[in-house]
C-alpha cells in the first residue's frame, strides 16, 4: 500500500489517530511562530482533515488546503462546513496547485515525513508565498523507529534540524530557525510490542 492508499483508508479515523499521537499544542506553537493575522491568507499542505485549517479558520484568515487524498479532504469538508473561508485542493507535494507568490502563510505539519523529496516539498512551499510570507513546518525529529514506516506509511524516520535549517535556505527562504514545539508524538506498534515517542521540530523561514 502507498501512502495516498493509506489515508485514504485511515481518513474517518484519523482525527481519532491524531488526538492520540500529539496535542492541540502543536498548531497553537505553528501559528504563534507565524504570528497569524486575521484576514490573511495561509496554505495548509498535506492538510489531512483539517487539524491547522480549522484553528487558522477559526482565528479569521482564509485557507487554501491541499492535499493528495480526496477521503481526507472530503472528512475536513464535512468536518468544516460551517465555514466558508476554505478552499479545498487537491495536489500533489511537487506541483502544488497554488499559483506563485499568491499566499501569506504556508503550513505543513506532519506532513514532510510522508512526502518523497522533502527538499523538493519545501521549494515548492516557497514558491507560493508572497513576498515577506512566512513557512511553518512542524514534524518529527530524526528517529529510529521503524515501525512507523511499515504500519504508518512514514517515509523518513524525522528529520536533521541543520539539513531542515539548509533546505529552508536553499529554496530562498530567510531569517531561518528551528526550534523544539516542546511536545513528543507518542505511537504504539500495532501488536503492542514498541512504543514510540518522538520530539517534534517547529521550522520557521520568511521569503
Ligand atoms: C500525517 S497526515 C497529517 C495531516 C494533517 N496535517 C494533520 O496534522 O492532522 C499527512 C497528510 O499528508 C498528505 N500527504 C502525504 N504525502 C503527500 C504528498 N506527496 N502530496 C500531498 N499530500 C500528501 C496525506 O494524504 C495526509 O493527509
Amino acid at each position: 500500500m502507498n501512502s495516498k492508499k493509506y489515508f485514504e483508508q485511515v481518513a474517518q479515523q484519523w482525527d481519532a489517530m491524531r488526538q492520540s499521537f500529539f496535542s492541540e499544542n502543536v498548531r497553537e506553537v505553528a501559528y504563534a511562530t507565524a504570528n497569524v493575522q486575521a484576514g490573511k491568507v495561509a496554505a495548509d499542505i498535506g492538510a489531512g482533515t483539517g487539524f491547522i485549517t480549522e484553528g487558522l479558520a477559526r482565528k479569521g484568515l482564509r485557507v487554501i488546503a491541499v492535499d493528495q487524498s480526496e477521503a481526507m479532504l472530503e472528512a475536513m469538508k464535512r468536518k468544516l462546513k460551517e465555514f466558508n473561508v476554505v478552499d479545498y485542493r487537491v495536489g500533489e507535494s511537487e506541483r502544488l496547485p497554488i499559483e506563485d507568490e499568491t499566499v501569506d502563510y504556508v503550513f505543513a505539519n506532519m506532513y514532510l515525513h510522508h512526502v518523497e523529496t522533502p527538499s523538493e516539498a519545501i521549494r515548492e512551499m516557497a514558491r507560493v508565498l508572497s513576498a515577506g510570507g512566512k513557512a511553518v513546518i512542524t514534524d518529527l525529529d530524526e528517529h529510529g523507529f521503524e515501525f512507523l514506516k511499515t504500519e504508518h506509511h512514514d517515509r523518513w524516520m524525522g528529520f536533521n534540524r541543520e539539513e531542515i535549517k539548509q533546505w529552508f535556505e536553499k529554496a530562498g527562504l530567510r531569517n531561518v530557525r528551528v526550534d523544539c514545539v516542546g511536545e513528543s508524538c507518542c505511537a504504539e506498534s500495532g501488536g503492542g510490542s514498541e512504543s514510540a515517542t518522538v520530539s517534534i521540530f517547529v521550522a520557521f523561514g520568511e521569503k
